[in-house]
């Protein structure tokens, strides 16, 4: 993918690393007007379809506010029940009516290729913001670019990595779209920690292998992992066929200081899509790592806001107009930065 301009964003398969490094030197870009120290309103005028069939909180906030942070307005739809879509309307005909009402549509929804499916009753780029246990690109990207700038400190990049992936491993989209993304770069370690009923898909596991990548599968956290990222999951319960059966791997790969301690260096970088499951029984990332500095959950969620913001202006041609259309802020936040 070479060109963004009008095109649909609904996998990672459409992107190549020049693809990437592109979205990335945009998201660069950003970081002015994210941290509202100047404004641009390229965007001004233009109307964002945020439709989220599915529960989500900074996907959709963050899509939201990055349409904002361009100058743009958000018209938004939550829920499958407030949608025609109980009705029984086709994707198609959804896609259809409200693509007139937008110039770019974000969307989640609970089935795999729902999106896809979406975007071709659609009259204006869609971009992919989670459908089922599918795919998640635009997260994933997020995670790259958190894990290129966290390992840039360490003097790393991103071909040589060793990245641990832990927890629900089958239903995650996040660890999909990442595992794939990462299959573009040189001599990747994966260490794939999951129970087995919860294993990664056989898909990604032959693209992680046919890309020539090193991989230890295991069904424990088990002895010193020499990894640079610990990238955490939630147990994606809304993807059981019960709560019961969610509960069994519930609380199985908690992580907690000591337990990084046992398996991790003192420099991996601790990482998980969010939201973390804090309940007793799970308490998969424990409030006693918020005070490590490698905990990176919280500049991922940041993070997202600029590839979010990067992608908008890609797709929809703007991403050179940016200092044109920019203004001094007359607020100022004093808020701190990480
Ligand atoms: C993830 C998702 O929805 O796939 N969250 C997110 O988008 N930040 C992961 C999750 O819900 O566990």
């Amino acid at each position: 993918m070479s060109q963004f301009t009008g095109h649909h964003i609904l996998s990672v398969s459409q992107l190549d690393r020049d693809a990437i490094e592109k979205v990335f030197a945009v998201a660069n870009m950003m970081q002015p007007y994210a941290k509202r120290q100047k404004r641009t309103t390229v965007l001004d005028g233009a109307i964002l379809g945020n439709l989220f069939f599915e529960p989500s909180t900074r996907t959709r906030v963050s899509f939201g506010t990055a349409f904002n942070l361009l100058g743009g307005e958000v018209r938004e739809t939550t829920g499958m029940s407030s949608s025609a879509l109980a009705k029984g309307e086709s994707l198609y005909d959804t896609a259809r009516v409200l693509s007139g009402y937008s110039d770019i549509i974000a969307m989640r929804h609970p089935a795999a290729g729902s999106v896809a499916e979406f975007a071709q009753g659609s009259r204006v780029p869609v971009i992919n913001g989670g459908d089922g246990a599918n795919e998640h690109p635009t997260q994933a990207l997020l995670d790259l670019f958190t894990i290129e700038r966290e390992l840039r400190y360490e003097g790393k990049g991103i071909d040589g990595l060793h990245i641990a992936m832990i927890g629900d491993l089958r239903y995650g989209r996040t660890v999909h779209s990442l595992s794939r993304l990462l299959c573009l770069y040189k001599n990747i370690h994966f260490t794939l920690v999951s129970p087995p009923e919860l294993a990664m898909p056989t898909p990604v596991i032959d693209a992680i292998e046919n890309a020539g990548h090193r991989l230890t599968i295991s069904t424990r956290l088990e002895g010193s992992l020499n990894a640079d990222i610990c990238y955490q999951t939630r147990i994606q319960e809304e993807r059981f066929e019960s709560q019961a059966e969610a509960n069994r791997y519930r609380g199985k790969f908690r992580l907690n200081q000591s337990i990084y301690t046992k398996h991790f260096q003192s420099k991996t970088v601790i990482m998980h899509p969010l939201p973390r499951d804090s309940r007793a029984e799970a308490n998969e990332l424990d409030n006693d790592l918020n005070q490590n500095p490698n905990l990176a959950i919280f500049r991922q969620t940041d993070n997202g806001v600029l590839v979010r913001m990067a992608l908008f202006a890609l797709t929809l041609g703007v991403e050179h107009l940016l200092t044109r259309y920019e203004k001094d802020v007359i607020w100022h936040s004093n808020k701190s930065s990480e």
